[in-house]
């Protein structure tokens, strides 16, 4: 080694070792791990020794495994020269931590991939305070429901009782002028009192605070049938549980974004919803019968990130994908262990 790659090589691991917010490691073209910074045993929470040689999907979660992503992402980085992604990996201690990670594709001078520059940041605090925002917003959306429900609401019928009054002692026949505003009048004071209704529902379904999960997703499904004419057939083989009450709300939210997805993209004659418990975790599949994703959509747009972000607020995660059985089916799987007490 000449002296200058020696100081090189000197330079690299002294930054590489004095940046503590990111773990910075080197992997071989295998995805084995050559090398760990302070950062990188901060994050992860394993020494040096207990790494090196180690391949890089002991950071991954299990189902993230099965999914084969370590693979596919060193695949993506190898071929692409760089690939970035989000998403939970695991610490030494099993816990999980919400992650930035860059992998970067070393080649020699003839194109030969050489490894990768592994950089993982966590993003927890970001995570929090989109999971804290997310609860705000529902907290003020039921408390505006309530107001919207029970102020305007009770104001509108007092109204319309009134004008019934009024126009009850009237008696004048149906064509007088006078008489046909008030006919006229009550009926928008009745369409105006529905409008209310939905639009207090819609920030707040009181059948979810009321009945629960289930009777509330069943409801939401006929709810859906008679708006969109698309057939829509709920089932759950659940037991009465107790849902926490954001878990509830989060499924819910995701189970109406799929709904209007499917009003809105799908063409579909029939839906299907399903809640169920496979081990250890909650499953929801929306699935419909209608044409399908017509690319690869990343999930970066806003109704899908949306129900991701939902999903991963209760320690889950959410796939969209075309079903072998044609149309779309969207799954959110959540630990029990976050939506139940
Ligand atoms: N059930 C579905 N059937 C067909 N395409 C769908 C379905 N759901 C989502 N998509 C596709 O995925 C895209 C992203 O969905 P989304 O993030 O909710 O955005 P938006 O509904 O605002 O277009 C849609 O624009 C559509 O192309
Ligand atoms: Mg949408």
């Amino acid at each position: 080694m000449t002296d200058k790659q020696h100081l090189t090589t000197l330079l690299a691991t002294v930054i590489a070792d004095s940046i503590q917010d990111y773990a910075i490691f080197l992997l071989d073209a295998e995805g084995n791990i050559l090398t760990w910074n302070k950062g990188a045993a901060a994050i992860q929470g394993y020494t040096a020794d207990e790494v090196i040689g180690k391949p890089v999907s002991i950071f991954y979660t299990a189902s993230d495994n099965q999914k084969g992503e370590p693979s596919r992402h060193l695949e993506e980085a190898r071929l692409g020269g760089s690939q970035s992604s989000e998403g939970w990996r695991v610490r030494k201690d099993g816990a999980r931590f919400w992650a930035n990670s860059l992998l970067a594709a070393i080649y020699d001078d003839n194109r030969q991939l050489k490894g990768f520059v592994a950089i993982t940041r966590t993003s927890e605090e970001l995570r929090q305070l989109a999971s804290h925002l997310q609860n705000v917003r529902e907290e003020e959306r039921a408390a505006m429901a309530r107001e919207i429900h029970d102020e305007l609401g009770q104001q509108l019928t007092g109204i319309k009782m009134d004008l019934s009054w009024i126009s009850g002692k009237w008696k004048r026949p149906p064509e007088d002028p006078l008489q046909q505003k008030i006919t006229g009048t009550l009926a928008m004071l009745d369409n105006t009192i529905r409008t209310v209704r939905r639009i207090a529902t819609q920030l707040r379904p009181s059948v979810l605070d009321d009945l629960g999960l289930i009777a509330a997703l069943e409801w939401q499904s006929q709810e859906f049938a008679t708006r969109s004419g698309i057939d829509t057939h709920f089932q759950s083989t659940l037991p009465d549980l107790n849902f926490d009450a954001r878990a509830s709300i989060g499924l819910f939210r995701i189970c109406q974004e799929s709904l209007t997805n499917v009003a809105r993209h799908s063409g579909a004659k029939n839906v299907w919803i399903s809640l169920d418990r496979v081990g250890e975790n909650l499953l929801l599949t929306i699935l419909d019968d209608g044409r399908g994703l017509s690319r690869i959509v990343r999930t970066n747009t806003l109704g899908l990130l949306g129900m991701e972000e939902r999903a991963m607020m209760m320690g889950g995660s959410l796939e969209i994908k075309n079903s072998p059985y044609g149309g779309v089916a969207v799954e959110a799987t959540v630990p029990l262990a976050t939506t139940i007490y």
